[in-house]
């Protein structure tokens, strides 16, 4: 009898280019477990790290391993032949060649932590407390615009606008700016994997980094000691963004407008889809689990837990890069400089030698915390206690305004033959939408 073929061909599939693949990447990874933590892949001299120890090991050891591909991952085009043991002089030397190789999740050593220190100042424990108002207040003005619907495409009319508005908040832009930049992003899709560098370009980050541009000017010319004492006169205010532009670095040295106005887009970038498409994913969960979504109603203090098994389970990063710059071992495998390491937080959360159960969702799972979606080490995500606020803050909001939340079957099908679509993108794991129905409260 012909054994049944799987729809996907695991071995030969292309993880950067197989659309496939998007819709289900767990399968996918558990299929690359199976070969080993640390396994070679068919194509493009990469190797997956799908173990959690193996991806914390990778996230810490910055001697080995470079993050100058942080972003691109595999599609990295190295402009040098390698050749031995040690290509760290090479990589940094080709660093200008290499796409987004400039942004702070690319960049290492001193130059790194003199950029994670501007936006440091954002992400205290008081700035957080100074925006917890705000974040309430964004919920429910984007829940007015569709409370009395009894139904809403989530990514679209609330997750992409409230993670736009809420960074504009962090940066303390003006409302008209705001209200800008919502109309910018929104229905963006995140890039997608068969994006040329025109279509990335198109991207509206790069208007929006535009617009920041010229306000980052205007708060340092505010700022210059034969303006200041008359800024005034012609309402320059002193607000965070003024702070951001004029801030220095540790050792007394001044960031370039470049530099402050690529940390205020990235935010854009990195806060944006990461934080819709984990709402999404926490969504999804309370859409078809009527038992936690009623454990949550009776008991609103479980929803960070609730988020962070969300997290582990059906985080929103899939892929980050990382490239081997001198030949080492991971895992016990030989890893030879110029391999590019496909990271994934999300294979690594459902490490079984790490997770009992790993595809289960546990709302009471000890240490829940102890996932990797926000990644390990000195690239460990800046914005996560935001991203946590922000996820909290809007799950307490919606469940108050939406009774009896459900899937709305029209666009995801009966129960037992449901379908969700995800973005095709080899970075995000990033639901494309998430309809609901709900009774108007
Ligand atoms: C659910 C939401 C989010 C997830 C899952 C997430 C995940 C991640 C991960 C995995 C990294 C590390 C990448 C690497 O090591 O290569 C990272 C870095 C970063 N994230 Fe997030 N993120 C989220 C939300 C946010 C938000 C809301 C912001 C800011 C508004 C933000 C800003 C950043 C920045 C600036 C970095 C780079 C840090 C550095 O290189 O030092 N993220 N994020």
């Amino acid at each position: 009898m012909l054994e049944a073929k799987p729809a996907i061909d695991y071995e030969t599939a292309d993880f950067y280019t197989d659309v496939a693949l998007v819709d289900d990447p767990h399968a996918y990874f558990a299929f690359l477990r199976g070969k080993g933590p640390v396994t070679r892949l068919p194509y493009r001299n990469v190797m997956a790290v799908t173990g959690y120890e193996e991806m914390i090991q990778l996230a810490l050891d910055t001697e080995h391993f470079s993050t100058i591909n942080s972003v691109v991952g595999a599609m990295v085009e190295l402009p040098f032949e390698v050749k031995g043991d040690d290509i760290s002089a090479e990589l940094e030397a080709a660093r200008s060649k290499i796409a987004f190789s400039d942004q702070i999740v690319s960049q290492q050593g001193k130059r790194h932590s003199d950029l994670r220190s501007i936006l440091a100042r954002l992400f205290t424990p008081s700035r957080l407390r100074e925006l917890e108002p705000k974040l309430r207040e964004t919920a429910d003005s984007l829940i007015d615009e569709f409370a009395r619907d009894g139904k809403v495409e989530l990514a679209e009319q609330y997750g992409g606008p409230y993670a736009t508005l809420v960074i504009a908040d962090l940066l303390g832009l003006p409302d008209r700016v705001r209200n800008r930049f919502r109309r910018l992003l929104e229905g963006a899709v995140p890039v997608k994997m068969d994006a040329t560098p025109e279509e990335m370009m198109k991207n509206p980050l790069v208007e929006l980094g535009k617009d920041l541009f010229k306000l980052i000017v205007k708060r340092r010319l505010a700022a210059h000691p034969l303006v200041k004492p008359i800024a005034g006169l012609f309402g320059a205010k002193h607000d965070i963004l003024a702070e951001v532009a004029t801030a220095r670095f540790p050792d007394g040295g001044k960031p370039s407008l470049i530099d402050i106005t690529g940390l205020s887009a990235f935010l854009f970038g990195a806060g944006q889809d990461t934080t819709n498409r984990l709402l999404c994913a926490c969504m999804k969960v309370i859409a078809t689990h009527p038992d936690v979504q009623q454990a949550l109603r009776d008991d609103p203090s479980r929803i960070p837990d609730f988020i962070e098994e969300t997290l582990r389970l059906d985080g929103a990063v899939k892929s980050g890069g990382r490239i081997c710059q001198k030949s080492t071992t991971l895992g016990g495998v030989e890893v030879k400089a110029g391999t590019v390491m496909l990271m994934s937080p999300l294979a690594a959360n459902r490490d079984p030698k790490r997770f009992e159960d790993p595809d289960q969702f546990k709302l009471d799972r000890p240490k829940i915390k102890e996932h990797v979606a926000f990644g390990r080490g000195a690239h460990t995500c800046i914005g996560a206690p935001l991203a946590r606020r922000e996820v909290t803050v809007s799950i307490e909001r919606l469940l108050a305004r939406m009774g009896n939340i459900r899937l709305s079957e029209a666009h995801h099908g009966a129960e037992g033959q449901r379908h969700f679509d995800y973005a095709p993108t080899y970075v995000l794991h990033a639901l494309s939408s998430l309809h609901l129905e709900f009774d108007p409260v």
